[in-house]
């Protein structure tokens, strides 16, 4: 495996990598959920490549970017041990060098709302740094978590409109055995909060109970979820809501298309997101 913490380095390292190749950009402190996307690069591609960068321009002013859990070391072996050829791990001043003012700008929808509304730029700092590896690494394929719904929409918009020639493969959510999305974020959690963290999952699944029972209400969907983060003294609901799992778009009336259960809270400090679908 080779690695590179330079962009010129990994285009001299992608060179002789056989096609297709895979890749997977990633923040590290990686877990069962970045492996299962490697997992099904390595077995969808013959070469695979992974980033690892804490990019700054997606965290707010007031967000984790600092104390955003890094641990270099364990990731690059697990990587090792998942078969990847190449991982490039860039400092800020080579993705962003001095001088530099280009932007991805994402200016509607899916880049509105829900986690657009909650994290404002969050959405134009991922669209810009995902076009930059796309850019960087030159890969066929690029796979996402449909843990982080939006951004996969995002994504898969944004490569639509620059005419990105890369396939985006979505990839299930991994889960602890109780159901909590895994997250490089649940790190932050105490273990009464860890337990506590459960119910926004426990929420899309009564959700989904409702739609099976034949609920198209988006209210009474929606009812389902924050009746159940309610319980939960220490969980703090942000928003929950049905949306149509392309546009992002919410819907009011009756649920009519294909429907997305989303959902954002704060357990203690540290705000978690989960989705289901619905179909
Ligand atoms: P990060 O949060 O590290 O996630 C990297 C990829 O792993 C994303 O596609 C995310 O959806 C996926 N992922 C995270 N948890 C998952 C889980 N439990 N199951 C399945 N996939 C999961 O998302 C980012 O980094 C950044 O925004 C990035 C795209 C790298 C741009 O900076």
């Amino acid at each position: 495996m080779r690695v590179c913490d330079t962009i010129a380095g990994l285009r001299e390292a992608r060179r002789p990598l056989r096609g297709p190749l895979g890749f997977v950009p990633t923040m590290g402190a990686l877990h069962e959920g970045h492996a299962s996307l490697v997992r099904r690069a390595r077995q969808e591609c013959a070469s695979v490549a992974v980033s690892i960068f804490v990019n700054p321009t997606q965290f707010g002013p007031h967000e984790d970017f600092a104390r955003y859990p890094r641990t270099p070391d364990v990731d690059l072996r697990l990587l090792e041990s998942l078969g990847v050829d190449v991982v490039i791990i860039p400092d800020a001043d080579e993705m962003y060098p001095a001088g530099h003012v280009a932007r991805v700008t994402m200016s509607g929808y899916p880049a509105r709302g829900l986690e657009a509304a909650a994290r404002p730029g969050h959405f134009n700092g991922v669209a810009t740094v995902v076009a930059k590896l796309f850019a960087i690494v030159a890969a066929q394929r690029a796979y996402f978590g449909q843990k982080d719904a939006q951004q996969l929409a995002v994504v898969r918009r944004m490569v639509t409109d620059l005419d990105i020639d890369v396939e985006v493969v979505g990839c299930p959510t991994v889960r602890e055995p109780d159901g909590l999305a895994m997250s490089s974020r649940n790190r932050y959690l105490s273990p009464d909060e860890r337990r506590s963290a459960t119910v926004l999952y426990r929420g899309l699944c009564r959700a989904r109970e409702a739609w099976h029972d034949g609920e198209r209400s988006p209210g009474a969907l929606r009812r389902a979820i924050v009746g159940e983060l309610l319980l939960e003294r220490v969980v703090r609901p942000e928003y929950a809501a049905i949306v149509h799992p392309d546009t992002f778009r919410i819907y009011r009336g009756r649920v009519d298309g294909p429907a997305l259960a989303a959902v954002a809270a704060r357990v203690g400090t540290t705000r978690l997101i989960d989705n289901a679908s619905l179909d």
